[in-house]
């Protein structure tokens, strides 16, 4: 049986790596581009993210359907300016922010804390720490992210992982109604004083900030 054969070189390679170098593992830089399906559990609440990372391009989008609830477009520029807006048939609100920071980089990850093996979501993961703020587990044999934990509590599952896609371009325009006059009064220059860049970078990947910068007494499950 090839599959097998396969699964058992993939995990000698991998045993091999990590003990011939005698070293923690690096996790694997993000791809420059990718579509990835997230469910997501914001303290008890559901949701489905469909997230396009699209660094050449300088952009990332998550379009979130809340379980039985509205889709709302989360619309992040690496020049700081992020729309967060509802289309049609939801109601047609729009609100920008501005960041000091632009998005992930794709190497985001390095510097993390490896923190050894474990098994989540059924999947033999690697696992980092990074900055007390994210816990990312890595599938060992694809080297695939699996879940990710921010300190918040909010645990994001990835469903699927295509790398190399792209949304096309005119999916990324926000609304017309973000650029209105009205619009100046919600915006806002948002710096996170107390975060350095790369922690306000994953403050803003997060989604949520102000509100719920990461919480020291918050403890990641075992
Ligand atoms: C979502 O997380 C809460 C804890 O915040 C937990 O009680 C609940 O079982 C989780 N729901 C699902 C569907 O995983
Ligand atoms: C950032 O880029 C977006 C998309 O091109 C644009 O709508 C927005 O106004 C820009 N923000 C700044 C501060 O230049
Ligand atoms: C949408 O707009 C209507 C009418 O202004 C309002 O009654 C309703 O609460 C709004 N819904 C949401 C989810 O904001
Ligand atoms: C803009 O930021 C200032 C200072 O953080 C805050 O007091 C104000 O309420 C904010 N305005 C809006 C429209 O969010």
């Amino acid at each position: 049986m090839a599959s097998a054969k396969e699964s058992i070189c993939l995990l000698l390679f991998a045993f091999l790596q990590y003990t011939v170098k005698g070293q923690d593992p690096i996790p694997k830089d993000w791809p420059l581009q990718f579509h990835a399906v997230l469910f997501i559990n914001r303290s008890g609440s559901l949701q489905k993210t469909d997230l396009w990372y699209d660094w050449p391009n300088g952009r990332n989008f998550n379009i979130i359907q809340h379980q039985l609830g509205d889709l709302k477009y989360d619309l992040e520029w690496d020049n700081g300016t992020s729309f967060y807006y509802t289309l049609q048939p939801f109601n047609q609100t729009c609100k920008l922010i501005r960041f000091d920071v632009g998005i992930l980089r794709p190497n985001w990850l390095h510097g993390a804390n490896y923190l050894g093996q474990r098994y989540v979501d059924n999947f033999l993961c690697n696992v980092w720490e990074k900055l007390h703020f994210i816990r990312y587990y890595e599938h060992v044999l694809t080297q695939t992210p699996v879940q990710w934990i921010f300190s918040s509590g909010m645990i994001a599952h990835v469903m699927t992982f295509e790398v190399g896609a792209v949304l096309e371009d005119e999916k990324w325009q926000a609304p017309v109604y973000c650029f209105g006059e009205t619009q100046a009064e919600t915006q806002n220059k948002t710096s996170m004083p107390l975060l350095d860049s790369e922690a306000s970078a994953l403050a803003r990947f997060h989604g949520m900030f102000m509100r719920d910068t990461p919480h020291p007494a918050y403890a990641f499950p075992k």
